[in-house]
């Protein structure tokens, strides 16, 4: 803020709060320059009803709340805030697939709610992590930093990329296509962005073809999964576990997801560390001072 400040006029949303869709429209009226998080629809109606409006910076890598081909059409560019959040979401997504593998949540409840009687041999059995097959849909920047830490684990990594350009130089972890990696994982993590075509990419039929012993995690967006299907797999046992850290319709989750025990529900935490946050604002104030001063965007998705 101060960074902006210094040169502009600015005008600020309580943070915490996203603003109303009313307020949202009224205050881009007179703006030149965006600045918005994830839980902001930038649509059509927003970016006609900001005529001086020159640049969108996200709060986010995923830029799937942003209309992009309106934005394009109006001759606004749209930057958001990637690399920076690679390694925090990397780690989230390490932290629910060994919460949901050995049931650190439930050990927890168990221990903090004064139920825990004592060590017992099969007490809260959970899976194994180590030399398992890790399979991982999408495999950008956040997928292949996902893949680096299964080396630990000794685990094998089989991929599958869903994306414009397959990455180079991704020795050692074996491409699929993406039936190959439905079956033959054990723990299978979704790093895909939201997209069309990425919208329900786990349904019912996908779920019918992963093991039964298999644990799905899911930091990239809600909707790549349809939380109905999910639901219902991990009830009927066609699926060992899910770790969520994105949901269909934020801030809400499917009940079925909430009642089931083998499942870790998280509140959209990947890129959530101090330093990383930091990080983020101050990449989409890099992006709106370079276009206001007549820049290149460093960060220009569109
Ligand atoms: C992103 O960047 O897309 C995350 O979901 C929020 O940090």
């Amino acid at each position: 803020m101060e960074a902006i400040q210094s040169n502009f006029r600015l005008v600020a949303f309580p943070q915490a709060v996203p603003p109303t869709r009313a307020a949202l429209i009224a205050g881009v009226r007179r703006a030149d320059a965006v600045i918005c998080a994830l839980t902001e629809r930038v649509d059509r109606k927003v970016l006609e009803a900001a005529p001086h409006l020159k640049v969108v910076a996200n709060y986010a890598v995923g830029y799937n709340n942003i209309d992009v081909k309106t934005a394009k059409a109006r001759g606004i560019i749209v930057s958001n805030t990637p690399d920076v959040l690679t390694e925090a979401t990397a780690d989230l997504t390490w932290g629910l697939l060994l919460a949901v593998a050995r049931r650190i949540l439930e050990g927890d409840q168990l221990v903090r709610g004064g139920s825990w009687s004592g060590w017992e041999p099969t007490q809260l059995l959970g899976l194994d992590v180590y030399g398992k097959t890790l399979g991982i849909v999408g495999m950008g920047r956040i997928g292949q930093a996902v893949a680096r830490r299964a080396a630990g684990f000794r685990m094998a990594v089989r991929y599958c990329h869903h994306g414009s350009a397959p990455p180079a130089g991704l020795a050692g972890w074996i491409q699929g296509s993406f039936d190959e990696v439905l079956r033959q994982s054990d723990f299978l993590t979704l790093h895909v962005p939201l997209t069309e075509e990425t919208h329900h990419l786990i349904g019912a039929a996908e779920l019918r073809r992963v093991r039964s012993t298999a644990v799905l995690i899911n930091t990239s967006r809600g909707p790549v999964v349809d939380e109905a299907a999910l639901a219902a797999a991990l009830r009927e046992g066609r699926l060992a576990g899910a770790g969520l850290d994105v949901f269909e319709k934020e801030p809400d989750v499917h009940p079925g997801l909430r009642a089931l025990g083998q499942v870790v529900l998280l509140p959209h935490l990947g890129s959530a560390t101090l330093s990383t946050r930091i990080r983020m604002g101050m990449l989409c104030v890099e992006n709106v001072l370079a276009v206001l001063e007549g820049r290149a965007a460093p960060n220009r998705v569109a």
